[in-house]
């Protein structure tokens, strides 16, 4: 894109090219008719799993004002997707942004504060989470996104190669095919388009796997999502499955401990953080 404009959707039904999403657009293939409540974009496929469904009233736990949400549950994820993540997909020449399973989407505030010029769409599989805190957050940081809407990252309701920059921060770890998202980050994804993913890899020694693997398992199946254990061997896997190389995996370096190869040592015991980078 040349200057900032709203993206281009694709059908989440039928796939079809529908135009930007602007107005009342309604796609030419199927007839369905887009439209947006409480300032969220209704982008999910009519049909989806279970685990999707439930995701919707996953977060909506105890009333938590966001405030409290932002500044009491997230404030370390704030300053370090401020300070050391975003800046590395962002420049003054990013017209696009696009944040994948926002939740607060507090990301797609903190992009837009630093690239005002960019158009920002922030999205999550939870229109219920968008509608009564996402936008809240955009007024709290004084820099909401420019557009939010509800879409799922596996069947991303956009057409292709229009992002320059495109991130999700703790997502693909709950989705029932990461691999499938990433397929799609890589088409919506604009040439010389980056993408950042932060994922959390699990402990790969037996013991502290398996106690891991069961407190995840329990969680999942409480709220009746998809959450589970992946150790960074998986993340790997799951990359080269989509045809992406090992380079593209790293660990986040932390606080005290920043040498990968020390990082991957103690990732034996202890859950670590990496970085998905994709570069089209
Ligand atoms: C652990 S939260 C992380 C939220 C936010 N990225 C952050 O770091 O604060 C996981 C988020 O992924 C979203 N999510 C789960 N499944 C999804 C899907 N299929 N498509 C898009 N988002 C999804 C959830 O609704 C939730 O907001
Ligand atoms: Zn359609």
């Amino acid at each position: 894109m040349d200057s900032a404009e709203p993206p281009r959707l694709r059908c989440p039904d039928c796939g079809k090219a529908v135009g930007p999403l602007v107005g009342q657009p309604s796609c030419q293939g199927c007839g369905r008719r887009f439209v947006a409540e409480g300032g969220v974009w209704e982008l999910l496929p009519a049909s989806r799993e279970t685990v999707k469904v439930n995701e919707d009233q996953a977060h909506v736990e105890a009333g938590l004002p966001t405030w409290r949400r932002l500044f009491m549950h997230k404030r370390y994820w704030l300053e370090w997707c401020d300070t050391d993540w975003l800046p590395t997909i962002l420049d003054q020449r990013t017209r696009s942004f696009l944040e994948i399973g926002g939740g607060l989407c507090y990301a797609s505030a903190l992009a837009k504060a630093k690239t005002p010029g960019a158009y920002v769409t922030a999205t999550d599989v939870s229109p219920l989470y968008l509608r009564h805190h996402a936008v809240n957050v955009g007024r709290v940081l004084g820099a909401a996104a420019d557009t939010y809407a509800a879409a799922d990252a596996e069947a991303l309701p956009f057409e292709d190669g229009q992002f320059d920059a495109v991130y999700s921060q703790v997502v693909l770890y709950r989705l029932p095919d990461p691999g499938r998202a990433l397929r799609e980050i890589w088409r919506v994804l604009a040439a010389g388009g980056r993408y950042l993913g932060i994922e959390r890899a699990s402990p790969w020694a037996a013991v502290w796997r398996a106690r891991e693997a069961r407190a995840m398992r329990a969680r999942a199946i409480q709220h009746g999502v998809g959450e589970r254990a992946i150790r960074y061997r998986e993340w790997e896997a799951i990359l080269h499955s989509c045809g992406f190389g090992a380079e593209s995996l790293s660990p986040v370096a932390g606080r005290r401990v920043r040498a990968p190869w020390l990082r991957r040592l103690g990732n034996a015991a202890r859950p670590i953080y990496v970085a998905i980078r994709l570069t089209r």
